[in-house]
């Protein structure tokens, strides 16, 4: 039985981290040291020495050739949408009426457009993703597109503290950041000298060395968290209206601006806008609205249709890509199915992450669920390099990922990744958690099953 295997874990990711503190001090482990420093002193030091880089890439795209997601803080669809700035980008494209978080409180909804799953994580704290989990970084480097990963308040290129007050961009906390949670991405230098900060975005704007695929988070004031929807909606439209009329940036992109939960819990169900501009978006959409079931993971799916990507074999292969993109690309749109998810739509809430390697639930299991490994989509096929890593290891669960759009929530979780309903989100740990655990591996457990 898989649970009495894995029911040894239980603890185990939580609770296995180094000795390493929020001051920067040394544990006479470097990673550790890297990944918690936010001293003055050695931020200036590594600061110094950060590498930085920007590379560009021409890979035409069936609907667009470059894309810029930006994501703003916790805000009710309702509170987005009524928002003056908001209205008048909205206008200038397509609104997502039908768009939802996938887990609480905020982190979880910043690794799921990443890596097609938020792993049961339940709180912002400092989480370490084990290499072994790829990323969109993965698939794009893959097929050669240049991508970017911007940070507003990142004190330099592949900063790992947890937060910083940067007296020139503001407040930047790690949990916001795309990328960075990833040991796939912390651990390669390559990686991290492309997440960067603001100030380097509009640098590469200026060089004309913005990248094909691009991640922008505002800071703590500008994107709603430490202010509200008013101010977010003014930064956002001061920071796409100059980059619609900029011929260099907008040559066939798309813009898309979402908000990572809702926070209206429990009667919202975590429902979110989107809202997708740019000069990609054809004539006759723009003012029109995508009324399909869309959630974090449509933003990988449908990156991977446009530039026809290998997928990361769990929750983005089945996500509905946007309308606009499977005109383009054939992808076919699927409808909310009752029968495979169990239930209707309406009693799916996503305000709460059902379990997994990082929740802080004591049920539940404590793993990484390998990919599936066999699935294809509109032809797409998991990535080679995913499919050959995840061969060695134990931890197939056959009815984890599926080709289906109808991802789980906390009331209806995977089998054995159970939580207690109304659990509260965990309260931040600033301790790096460096282990993976041990019966993920197939020299310690059998290949149950594929
Ligand atoms: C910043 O991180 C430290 C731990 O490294 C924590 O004590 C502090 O509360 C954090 N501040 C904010 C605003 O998150
Ligand atoms: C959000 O919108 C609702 C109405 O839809 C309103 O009652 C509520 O006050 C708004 N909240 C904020 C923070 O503006
Ligand atoms: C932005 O990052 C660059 C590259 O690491 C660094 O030199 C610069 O000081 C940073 N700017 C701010 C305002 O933090
Ligand atoms: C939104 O936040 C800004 C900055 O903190 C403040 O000036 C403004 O009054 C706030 N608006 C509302 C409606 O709360
Ligand atoms: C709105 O944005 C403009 C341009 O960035 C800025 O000067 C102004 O202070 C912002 N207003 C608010 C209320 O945030
Ligand atoms: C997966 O991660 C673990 C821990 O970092 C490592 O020991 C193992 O070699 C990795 N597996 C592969 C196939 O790289
Ligand atoms: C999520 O919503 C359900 C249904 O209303 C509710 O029972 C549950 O307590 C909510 N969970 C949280 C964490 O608010």
């Amino acid at each position: 039985m898989l649970p009495k295997i894995f029911g040894l874990l239980a603890a185990a990711s939580l609770a296995a981290a180094a000795p390493a503190n929020g001051g920067g001090s040394s544990t006479g482990d470097s990673t550790s040291v890297t990944h918690t420093a936010t001293a003055t002193s050695d931020i200036a030091a590594a600061a110094a020495t950060a590498k930085t880089e920007s590379p560009t890439s021409h890979v035409k795209g069936k609907a667009f050739d470059r894309i810029l997601q930006i994501y703003l803080e916790t805000t009710a669809y309702e509170n987005a949408t009524a928002d003056p700035n908001c209205q008048a980008l909205i206008n200038q494209g397509i609104l997502l009426t039908q768009e939802y978080g996938v887990g609480t409180p905020s982190q979880p909804n910043y690794i799921s457009p990443a890596s097609g799953d938020i792993f049961g994580l339940n709180s912002d704290s400092f989480i370490l993703v084990n290499k072994n989990v790829s990323t969109i970084v993965d698939l794009l480097e893959d097929k050669g597109i240049s991508w970017g990963d911007y940070n507003e308040g990142l004190p330099y290129s592949g900063f790992d503290g947890f937060n910083y007050s940067n007296p020139v961009e503001g407040y930047y906390v790690r949990k916001h950041n795309l990328l960075m949670r990833f040991d796939s991405i912390a651990d390669n230098p390559d990686r991290t000298a492309k997440v960067k900060n603001l100030t380097l975005f509009y640098e590469d704007l200026e060089n004309h060395r913005i990248p094909q695929w691009g991640f922008v988070t505002p800071n703590l004031y500008n994107n709603g968290h430490d202010t509200n929807i008013t101010v977010s909606c003014n930064w956002t439209r001061s920071f796409v209206e100059p980059l619609l009329a900029n011929p260099y940036f907008n040559d066939n992109t798309v813009i898309y601006i979402t908000w990572q939960a809702n926070g209206q819990n429990p009667i919202a169900r975590n429902h979110v806008a989107g809202i997708l501009l740019g000069s990609a978006i054809p004539k006759e959409l723009v003012g029109t609205t995508d009324d399909v079931y869309h959630n974090h993971y449509s933003e990988l799916s449908s990156v991977e249709a446009n530039w026809g990507l290998h997928t990361l074999g769990r929750w983005d292969v089945g996500a509905n890509v946007w309308k606009f993109v499977a005109d383009k690309t054939g992808d076919v749109i699927r409808t909310w199915n009752e029968r495979i998810a169990g239930d209707v739509f309406e009693n799916y809430y996503w305000n709460q992450s059902y379990g997994g390697v990082f929740s802080s639930a004591v049920e539940g299991l404590h793993v990484y669920v390998a990919p599936n490994t066999g699935l294809v989509h509109a032809g797409r096929t998991v990535l080679p390099s995913i499919v050959r890593l995840w061969a060695r290891y134990c931890n197939k669960l056959p009815d984890y990922y599926r080709d289906i759009i109808e991802v789980p929530d906390a009331l209806h979780p995977p089998k054995g990744f159970e939580v207690p309903i109304g659990l509260e989100p965990a309260m931040p740990i600033f301790t790096p958690i460096t282990e993976f655990p041990v019966a993920l591996r197939s020299d310690v457990n059998p290949v149950t099953t594929d």
